[in-house]
């Protein structure tokens, strides 16, 4: 446990060796875990390509330094516990040994379908163990996964299954959610009537029909059957793909995000330890979904390097009642809880009552997460929860980063209402103005850019590098641009004030407004829209949609209806407009540009100060637009 920080001089010790001896830094981190061959050189970068490589020509694999590390110490100790959606349903728990057991099961189930190194599994599957299972049995066996979110639509997820030529779905006949059941496998089916892969192994959660396709899909427990409890780890390359997993962009369809093996793993670990500081037999719950990257890296990847106990919850917070969370602590013993915003604030909304009775003396540290925290939202979560006790880590972090780049350490760093506040050992900030020029020293405000390579940081848009490039590291030369604005205080502490591009944050949900604007189009009686966030109490930023329609034989009701379908089914549920306002023209410029900047002042009724309107085509339709507001 020598990696630990310990005090805030610690801190700020481990923080100078990493920026003035990056590679001695990282060099010593990684020496404390498995490789199978240690690697010839620590670093090779250059951001121009971009091309960056950690542990060059090291071998390993990502689950050896979960399971052959800790089987003969804590082999006993639960790895993950699992607490269902209902309430009444027994829980699981599976202990590192078990854990292993089974996924070296699954894992041998895989390669008897043909499934090895350098294949690309899709997984589509609720919140239960056999998901972190099935990403873990891939990384055994040198399989790529990507992770599709169980909430989106089967469009999406045939986009995914086709982008990255996946072979195999993993998947469950259904899924929990509240008090409703969701038809999982039906989705894939769907989306293989657009895609195509070889196998689909099917997990049985909630026992409902599905049809079964004879010579593709297989049930979880029969592939499972007859298969060893002991697989042999894959060689892998540091470099080897390790995930793809998919986001949004302000531009076209989401990107494939892809990780690698060595340096994910190294800062995985690494920032998990420092930032909740993990002590050994805590219980840690982070609440997001698998289907993210918050799951990949802080319930499963983290965690599980750790040795720690990871919570792993099927449900929402809402269900059975809004006392649910603070249920599960109680029942637990939870010791860290990391959770987003948006939930927050959702619970703050059913007052304190919710929380009375609940024992919440276990908690020790609380995390923030996916969008800016409000201050009110961090006052809350720290005198309700926290019972001002325990120190909130506020991180900020991004798909592409892999891992958290800002963030206090809990109770080392003094904490900030709403500040993510310094980044840690390994990260190199830089403010910028909008020409790429560094505003040095304290008190300033651009946009946030990282200067040099971290270990876990995205290496390329899958099969399509160019994008990588353009999106990244094209913005401002030799810097990595992460699309956040920022400010820096006159105490060197960062505040993140959300996107500067047009990507919108939607409960913590990363949506391109052009991707939600593409959902709307298909509508046949739609013409044109654009999409823009605008403050929303809850979700953080909630999505306004102006659409130009044919309304012949249609009324605005049932329009509007339609097209809020259309967006679930393309996209999800989760990218549905919030509002929508049909509208007999946008305001563009003379040159055909959409003025954004006017349509986000009348989404967030802030009309005094529309700026110059006066390059606009047709200044009228702001007229019309101010008067039809919803
Ligand atoms: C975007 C990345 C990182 C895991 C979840 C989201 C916003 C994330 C914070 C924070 C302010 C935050 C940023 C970022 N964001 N964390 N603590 N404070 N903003 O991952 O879907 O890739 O979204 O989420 O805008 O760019 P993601």
């Amino acid at each position: 446990m020598s990696d630990r920080i310990h005090t805030l001089s610690g801190y700020l010790h481990e923080y100078q060796k990493s920026a003035t001896q990056p590679e001695e830094f990282w060099a010593r981190i990684a020496d404390s875990f498995y490789w199978r061959k240690r690697w010839d050189r620590v670093l090779k970068w250059n951001f121009d390509e971009p091309n960056v490589q950690w542990f060059v020509n090291g071998k390993l694999n990502i689950t050896e330094n979960i399971f052959e590390r800790y089987l003969f110490t804590i082999g006993d100790r639960p790895a993950i516990i699992w607490e269902p959606s209902d309430p009444n349903e027994e829980g699981r728990t599976l202990t590192y040994k078990e854990l292993y057991q089974e996924v070296c099961r699954f894992a041998n189930a895989l390669k008897s379908k043909g499934i090895g190194k350098g294949d690309k599994v899709i997984i589509y599957m609720p919140m239960v163990p056999e998901a972190a299972v099935a990403m873990l049995a891939c990384a055994r066996i040198g399989a790529i996964h990507s992770v599709v979110f169980a909430g989106f639509s089967s469009t999406a997820l045939a986009d995914r299954v086709n982008d990255c030529e996946a072979k195999a779905i993993l998947t469950s006949d259904g899924n929990f959610r509240g008090s409703k059941k969701i038809a999982v496998k039906a989705i894939v089916d769907e989306a293989l009537e657009k895609s195509s892969v070889e196998t689909v192994i099917v997990y049985q959660r909630t026992k409902q029909d599905v049809t079964m396709k004879d010579g593709r899909d297989f049930w979880w427990h029969d592939v499972i059957a007859s298969e060893s409890a002991e697989c042999v780890a894959e060689e892998m390359d540091s470099e080897d793909m390790l995930f793809i997993l998919y986001t949004s962009g302000s531009t076209g369809k989401p990107k494939g995000v892809v990780h690698t093996t060595g340096g994910y793993m190294v800062y995985t670990k690494y920032s998990f330890e420092n930032v909740f500081q993990y002590s050994s037999g805590d219980i840690y719950w982070c609440t997001a979904d698998v289907g993210w990257i918050t799951g990949h890296s802080y319930i499963v990847y983290g965690p599980l390097l750790a040795g720690a106990t990871t919570l792993m919850f099927e449900g929402v917070p809402t269900y059975p009642d809004a006392g649910r969370f603070w249920a599960i602590v109680e029942k637990y013993k939870v010791n860290q809880f990391y959770t987003a915003p948006t939930a927050i604030r959702a619970l703050q909304a059913y007052g304190t009552d919710v929380i009375q009775g609940y024992d919440l003396s276990s908690l020790k540290v609380l995390g923030s997460v996916g969008e800016p925290i409000n201050e009110e939202a961090w006052h809350w979560y720290h005198t309700h929860i926290g019972q001002n006790r325990c120190p909130i880590v506020d991180t900020w972090w991004q798909t592409e980063t892999g891992g958290i780049m800002v963030s206090p350490i809990a109770g080392i760093t003094p904490t900030k209402p709403a500040y993510a506040t310094l980044p840690l050992p390994g990260v190199q900030l830089c403010i910028v103005d909008p020409e790429g020029n560094e505003l040095k020293g304290n008190s300033v405000e651009g946009n946030l850019c990282i200067k040099f390579p971290w270990p876990s940081m995205i290496r390329t848009t899958y099969g399509d590098h160019d994008r990588c490039k353009q999106t990244y590291f094209s913005t401002y030369k030799g810097m990595y641009f992460t699309g956040d604005g920022v400010k820096r205080d006159h105490d060197g502490y960062y505040r993140i004030l959300g996107r500067v591009d047009d990507v919108i944050n939607v409960s913590g949900h990363r949506m391109g407004t052009a991707e939600v604007e593409n959902a709307i189009n298909e509508h046949p009686k739609v013409i044109e829209s654009a999409v823009v966030g605008y403050p929303h109490d809850v979700k953080g930023q909630g999505i306004y949609a102006y659409v130009i329609c044919d309304m012949t034989n249609r009324t605005e009701d049932n329009l509007v209806n339609e097209i809020k379908e259309m967006v679930s089914k393309i996209i999800g549920p989760i990218a549905k407009p919030d509002k929508i306002q049909i509208v007999p023209g946008l305001p563009k410029t003379r040159s055909g540009k959409i003025m954004r900047r006017i349509l986000r002042k009348v989404a967030e009724n802030s009309l005094d100060n529309m700026g110059d309107t006066s390059t606009l085509l047709d200044p009228e339709v702001v007229t019309k637009i101010i008067e039809g507001r919803k």
